[in-house]
């Protein structure tokens, strides 16, 4: 295997062509191994069969264009023998109980369908996000049961987490260090070998699969928890009557104090969700985990009852009659992913409670998100009587002085000198 992959001839199979899969799958054809790109959804084989990408991310047409007609890149519905398995499928979470646990139920189905392909010393990697043993007590179990061939003996399998910043996927992919968890040492340097090969500045650094699970899930909660910080500041300040911005900008003036933005919310398909990994299997030890999760997922419902109020002193009596215009509605700025986004909870509790919402999510191109009517900003400066900026989207800061001259709560704070 050492050598497929030295001289590229290792044939690559990745398993959900996503926000992940479908970049991870440019990268290693562009690195000249042959790549099948595998999905169970039809529509989205079809597009790139069509030479057209689902997703919306700079640069990835052209680059997905150059693999697919050089031939290194087959996007297909039909699984077929590969040394590598990559599984970027997706593991959201459910509600149960009141409580927020993972659905590893993907990431059972993939097992389960590359099985009869992994033959003796075919390489499996994960790559979604999961919770600790996932990788080696759920994947590799199937796999060993739909076998009967033994992990590290017959067959390999690695956890390799993702960390890419949407909108920068594909140089994140190969400037990012990655880390590569495998409870087999040959596993851990193929593994290592094979990412390497699309890595230009960053570099490949191996351990045990359970410390490479919870790398990933200790990334986003640190994360999560320092935005949460900034979140309850936000909402401290406010009450005060002073204005966060200027507050956190002071405080980082200190050598040592580096507090970050506060915002709408956290959404997304990681910070909004991987924390829960963690309190699902260490419920009691992983308070503040959790009450960071509880403060974030409390921001939106915090700035409704903010707009109301406001809409309360400003339109009297005709809070229902006017027109609430929800500047930005996916997760975060620049990219269409509205999974768990803020502003989508902002402007559909709002709907629910009998207001006029439409929103301007200028990376999506549809009529209508979510039933939200999706304006142009254009649109909705004219149609709207109260804005709500919940994104530092560039076409929002390069028009804030248009913005800011109407009625705006402005909950990221972009001022016409740019982003505080
Ligand atoms: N999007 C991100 O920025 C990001 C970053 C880091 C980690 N991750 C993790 O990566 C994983 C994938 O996320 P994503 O954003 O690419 O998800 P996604 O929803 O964009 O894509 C997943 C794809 O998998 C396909 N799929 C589902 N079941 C399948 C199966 N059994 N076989 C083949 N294909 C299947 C779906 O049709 C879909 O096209 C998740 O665990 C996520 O948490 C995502």
């Amino acid at each position: 295997m050492i050598e497929k992959i030295e001289n590229k001839t290792a044939k690559i199979t990745i398993v959900g062509m996503g926000y992940i899969g479908l970049p991870t799958s440019i990268a290693f054809a562009q690195a000249g191994f042959n790549v099948n790109g595998y999905d169970v959804n039809e529509e989205v084989i079809n597009t790139l069969k069509n030479g057209k990408i689902h997703i919306k991310e700079p640069d990835l047409q052209q680059a997905f264009e150059k693999v697919l007609n050089s031939g290194k890149l087959k996007p297909t519905n039909k699984l077929e023998k590969s040394d590598v398995f990559i599984i970027c499928v997706p593991t959201p979470f459910i509600k149960r109980d009141n409580k927020k646990l993972s659905d590893i139920s993907y990431v059972e189905t993939a097992s389960k369908a590359i099985a009869p392909f992994v033959e003796k010393d075919t390489l499996v990697i994960l790559e979604s996000t999961v919770p600790p043993l996932t990788t080696d007590e759920v994947v590799g179990k199937i796999i060993e049961e739909e076998t009967k061939l033994k992990l590290n003996e017959d067959f390999y399998l690695s956890y390799c987490p993702e960390r890419v910043l949407p909108g920068k996927i594909l140089y994140e992919l190969k400037n990012n260090d990655r880390i590569v968890g495998s409870s087999s040492e040959k596993a851990q340097k193929i593994t290592k070998d094979l990412y390497e090969s699309i890595l230009t500045t960053g570099k490949a650094y191996t351990t045990d699969t359970h410390t490479a699970e919870m790398c990933k899930l200790v990334e986003n909660s640190y994360r999560d928890v320092n935005i949460a910080f900034a979140n309850e500041l936000s909402i401290i300040a406010d009450k005060i009557g002073i204005n966060v911005f200027e507050l956190i900008e002071l405080a980082n003036k200190h050598p040592r104090v580096n507090i970050l933005k506060p915002g709408a919310g956290v959404g997304g398909h990681c910070l909004a969700v991987d924390p829960w990994f963690i309190v699902e299997k260490f419920p009691e030890e992983s308070s503040l985990i959790r009450t960071a999760r509880e403060k974030n997922d409390y921001k939106p419902q915090w700035i409704v009852e903010k707009i109301e109020k406001e809409l309360k002193e400003k339109f009297p009596n005709k809070e229902k009659e006017i027109i609430i215009g929800i500047l930005g509605l996916s997760y975060k700025p620049n990219i269409d992913d509205l999974r768990e986004s803020p502003s989508i909870e902002i402007a559909l509790t709002l709907k629910e409670k009998g207001y006029n919402v439409v929103g301007c999510e200028p990376n999506v191109l549809k009529e209508e998100i979510k039933g939200i009517k999706n304006l142009s900003l254009n649109e909705i400066l004219e149609k709207s009587d109260y804005l709500v900026l919940t994104l530092a989207h560039d076409e929002f800061k390069q028009n804030i002085d248009l913005i800011m001259s109407k009625e705006v709560l402005n909950v990221v704070g972009i001022t016409n000198k740019g982003l505080n």
